[in-house]
Order: C-alpha cells, then structure tokens, then sequence
C-alpha cells in the first residue's frame, strides 16, 4: 500500500468511497478502544472526516483506467493512483503526485525504486542477450545461483544447502518445493502412500493450485475447490500437536519463519526445533517460505539464520 504525501490523510490511497467508510471505521474504532491522548484522537477524527482528494472523474488517471478496464480481468481491486514513475522510496502517479512507498512491490523492491546501479545492468544485458530459455546455459543462472549457495551459508543459513532451482515467482518456487517433497516421498515409500502435505492456518504460499492448496485461506481457496488432495493443516507454534500432525504418511511440511499474510506472526524456535526434528524422525521434507520474510528484512539474509543449525530445513524457497 502507498500513502499519498501531499495529503497526510487517513486513507488517502484508497478510493473516495472506500477511503472514507475505511477511515470512519477506523477513526471510530480507534476511538471506542484506544488509550491515545484525546489530543491525537481529535486529530483521527478529523483527518478522517476530510474530503478524499483521489484522481477526479475528470482526470487523465480515471480516463485511463476507464478505457483500460473492459480489457482486463477483475482479480483485484485497485486504489485509483495510477504509478509511472519511481525513484529510491518515492512513487510518482500520472497526476504527477509524489508517494512514499510502504508497499515496496510487496517486499520484493529492497533495493528501491530504479536504483541506477540496477538499471545499467538491466540496460547492458538487454542489449546483449535477452533470453534463451532454460534449455540452454547462459554465464548468469549458474553465477546467481553459486553465490546464493554462498551467501546463504555465510549468512548463518541453511548450512547443507547445495542447489538452488531458479523460477519465475515465489508461487513456482513454492509448486516446485512441494514436488520435490512428493518425490522424495515417492523414493521413501515406493507404494506411493507417503504423499501428505503440512502447512500452517493463516500461512500464504501462493495462488497456483499446490501453493493455494497449502494456503488454507476459505477466502482463496473456496472459488477454485477442490483443492489438491493430501494437503493437512496444522496451528502455527503449537508444539503440542506436531506429533499427531506429521505422521509417517507425510512427505513435506512448509511453514513461513514469520507469517507475512498471516499478520507477522512469529515462530518459536522451539516449535521449529521440534517440526525439524519430527521431519527428521519421519522423513518429510522441511520446507523454509521465506518469499515474504527473507532478503535481509529481519536484518539477517534469512530469517532462519536466526535459528540453531538443528532447525535449518531441507527447501528454501525465496
Ligand atoms: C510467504 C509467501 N509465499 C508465497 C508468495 C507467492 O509469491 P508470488 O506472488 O511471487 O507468486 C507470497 C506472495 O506474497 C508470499 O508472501
């Protein structure tokens, strides 16, 4: 989400009808239940109470996005700013209106808004070699990867960690985790019966059918079901359940180091210590989604670097 500067206003990034029922539940409920300085609560209520300065019917942004949308399919609703430009932390809209950008590409723009560095780079391979498919080798999968493996144990990670598998998304990441646990589950238990998947209440893994079937999320799940079979869902730091939870009919268990979607809940490394060690006991696979959670956000490469050694996983998925 993207706050607006110029406007300071509670729910300045969401549209005029949305912003104001937003902010008027939220200035109420703040209210009803806060222990702020009546001061600052004088200031919500105010602040929500002012008129939505949004794009106007008769801007370039709501013609735009009006002669767009017949083309489009309606999987999100959008606030109306319409994004052209970035720079460092900054986003620029059409109306030319300057933002401080919380969102970040949902965590995945670390290095901000077209950092130069990056965009020479991006500018030189363009013009070299765009793309050749992975049926064939290039100088950079095989570099990316070794240094992956590099930083990643440097970092205090994953210390057996030996090969990476490089995709196009944190959901394909996800699909492929789960398909090596399968496998692995296939080579256990010839018989084909070690095929059950774990995941966690209030997880997100994704919205491919394996990576939705592990986010037990009714919201996601419910206009697409039946979900894939073999997937469980257990309680998130719950140490007491994981023995019932994954039995020897489990081939993988996949857990976020900190839920993200969820609401940054964060595991105990007494829960993860006893999920690494029930794995082990029953040979499930141990999968790490750290897609929302790593990349130096916990000021640590990875999350689980924070972990004892004995906690580390088998997957990694980023
Ligand atoms: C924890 C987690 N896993 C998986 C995904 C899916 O990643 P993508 O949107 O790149 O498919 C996300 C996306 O936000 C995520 O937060």
């Amino acid at each position: 989400m993207a706050f607006r500067l110029s406007t300071k206003r509670f729910g300045a990034a969401l549209s005029a009808s949305r912003a104001s029922a937003f902010s008027r539940n939220y200035a109420s409920a703040a209210t009803a239940t806060s222990n702020l300085p009546q001061e600052t609560l004088d200031a919500i209520e105010k602040e929500s109470s002012l008129p939505n300065s949004d794009p106007p019917p008769d801007s370039q942004t709501s013609r735009l996005v009006g002669s767009h949308l017949p083309y489009m399919v309606p999987t999100y609703v959008r606030p109306p700013p319409m994004f052209e430009k970035g720079e460092g932390c900054y986003l620029w809209d059409i109306e030319n209106r300057r933002y401080l950008d919380f969102t970040a590409g949902i965590a995945v723009n670390a290095l901000g808004h077209c950092d130069p560095g990056m965009a020479n780079l991006i500018a030189q391979q363009s013009r070299m070699l765009i793309h050749t498919s992975n049926l064939y080798h290039n100088p950079w999968t095989g570099a990316l990867s070794q240094l992956l493996i590099q930083k990643t144990k440097e970092a205090g990670g994953m210390h057996e960690a030996s090969k990476t598998f490089i995709c196009n998304s944190g959901s394909e990441a996800n699909e492929a985790a789960l398909k090596f646990a399968r496998k692995v589950g296939k080579a256990v238990q010839p018989d084909g019966s070690k095929y059950g998947i774990i995941s966690f209440h209030n997880s997100f893994h994704g919205r491919t059918m394996g990576s939705l079937s592990a986010t037990p999320n009714p919201k996601y799940q419910k206009p697409f079901a039946p979900m894939l079979p073999g997937f469980k869902y257990g309680t998130y730091n719950d140490i007491d359940s994981i023995n019932t939870l994954v039995m020897e009919n489990i081939c993988g268990v996949i857990i976020e180091p900190i839920q993200g979607e969820g609401g940054v809940n964060v595991a105990t490394h007494d829960f993860l210590l006893a999920l690494r060690r029930r794995c082990t006991e029953v040979g499930a696979v141990l999968i790490y989604d750290e897609i929302q959670c790593g990349l130096s956000r916990t000021g640590q490469l990875w999350a689980h670097a924070a972990l004892p050694k004995e906690a580390h996983p088998d997957i990694l998925t980023i």
